[in-house]
């Protein structure tokens, strides 16, 4: 898919402008804080629904103003979309072709895409929260079922949590076994979902760092905690495991089990990358995951994810920038660097130049 305008109004550091891209390679340039990755943002921000940098979308609207409009344009291999954020203080409304949808779920899969920022060295040496976001960001962008399972587990986990910290015990285990039923199929589907994704991940991740690293490093990705086949069944062994955890978690005051304690195990040449890979072997780690990401767009959708490179090439030694060019052709492109001429070695491209939240034209 290819994005073919994005229009921004009120947010973050601009006014109103509107950016015409291209297939292939785009290049926002401009100085630092003049807003390249706010741009970068506004695009995920219509993938995802969410952005990677905040905890409240009002922190998106412009200082001074009360609401912030993100839209943009999106060819797909189903025709043209139009997709529209409207974003307040304290809500948002979200237009596919000038509707509104009712449901984040509904929103999401129009346009994916795949963020790679030097942030992304978390996902390998973080802890556990950065995988599960990644696992839930980049699931729920192709499957509507996840999305939903996801958004619904959340909640009555939630609710769970709440009903922890209640005086009256007898009541709490009383109400349990209530919310814990319907969390286990919710979870079991979650889990469903993640390990069939793993397994197309991993060998992916594991081409793609083969690659990266001429054959020098083996990358391997393994799910954590072992479940049965078949859902029903997963969601039966999870109901146990809610069922064992209650007075533990009652103690705790929030629940101690579940697909939001899980993780993915990450290995490079056999040890684990999150205790001993060093920072270039995390970001290239990290890059593997992402390019392996972008080919399982590619699979489910039909089509390539709009990939976005946000301030990544001065991160990355040449030889490795010059295999990530190469491997890139064929994707539309939305990549930010304060210097083109250092990072791309006249590859083929179209320049935007960014100041003050405007562009330079
Ligand atoms: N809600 C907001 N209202 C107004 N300005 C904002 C808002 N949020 C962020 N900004 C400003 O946007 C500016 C540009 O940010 P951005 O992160 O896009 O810079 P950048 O071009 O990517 O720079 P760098 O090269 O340093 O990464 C910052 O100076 C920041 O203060
Ligand atoms: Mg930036």
């Amino acid at each position: 898919m290819v994005i073919e305008n994005l229009t921004l109004h009120n947010f973050r550091n601009y006014e109103d402008e509107t950016f015409c891209f291209q297939d292939g390679l785009n290049v926002l340039t401009g100085r630092n804080a003049q807003g390249k990755t706010n741009c970068a943002e506004a695009v995920f921000y219509l993938c995802t629904g969410t952005s990677l940098r905040i905890r409240h979308d009002s922190q998106l609207i412009r200082r001074g103003e009360t609401s912030a409009r993100i839209g943009a344009r999106v060819k797909t291999r189903f025709g043209a979309v139009t997709l529209e954020a409207l974003i307040f203080e304290k809500k948002r409304e979200l237009f596919v072709n000038g509707n509104k949808v009712a449901r984040t779920a509904d929103f999401l899969g129009n346009m994916n895409c795949v963020f790679f920022s030097p942030g992304e060295l978390r996902l390998i040496q973080d802890g556990p929260d950065e995988r599960r976001r990644f696992l839930n960001l980049s699931i729920s962008q192709t499957s509507r079922e996840y999305c939903t399972a996801l958004t619904r587990y959340q909640r009555i986990l939630e609710q769970r949590n709440n009903l922890l910290k209640e005086r009256d015990v007898s009541m709490v285990l009383e109400t349990l076994p209530v919310w814990d039923e319907q969390l286990s199929v919710y979870a079991a589907r979650i889990i469903r979902h993640r390990r069939r994704y793993l397994a197309r991940l991993s060998p992916l991740a594991r081409d793609a760092h083969a690659f990266l690293t001429d054959g020098a490093e083996e990358l391997m990705l393994e799910m954590d905690g072992t479940y049965p086949e078949n859902e029903d069944e997963i969601a039966q062994k999870l109901a146990g495991q809610f069922a064992a955890a209650r007075e533990r978690d009652l103690r705790l005051g929030f629940t101690s089990v579940g697909p939001h304690r899980d993780d993915i195990r990450i290995f490079l040449n056999g040890a684990d990358a999150r205790a001993f890979c060093s920072q270039g072997q995390a970001r290239t780690a990290a890059l593997s995951l992402k390019l392996a990401e972008t080919e399982i767009f590619k699979e489910l959708s039909g089509e390539p994810p709009v990939l976005i490179l946000d301030d990544v090439m001065s991160e990355l030694d040449l030889p490795r920038r010059k295999k990530l060019l190469g491997r890139i052709g064929g994707v539309q492109c939305l990549l930010t660097c304060t210097h083109a001429e250092r990072v791309l070695y006249g590859a083929d491209c179209y320049k935007l130049k960014i100041r003050e939240g405007k562009i330079v034209r």
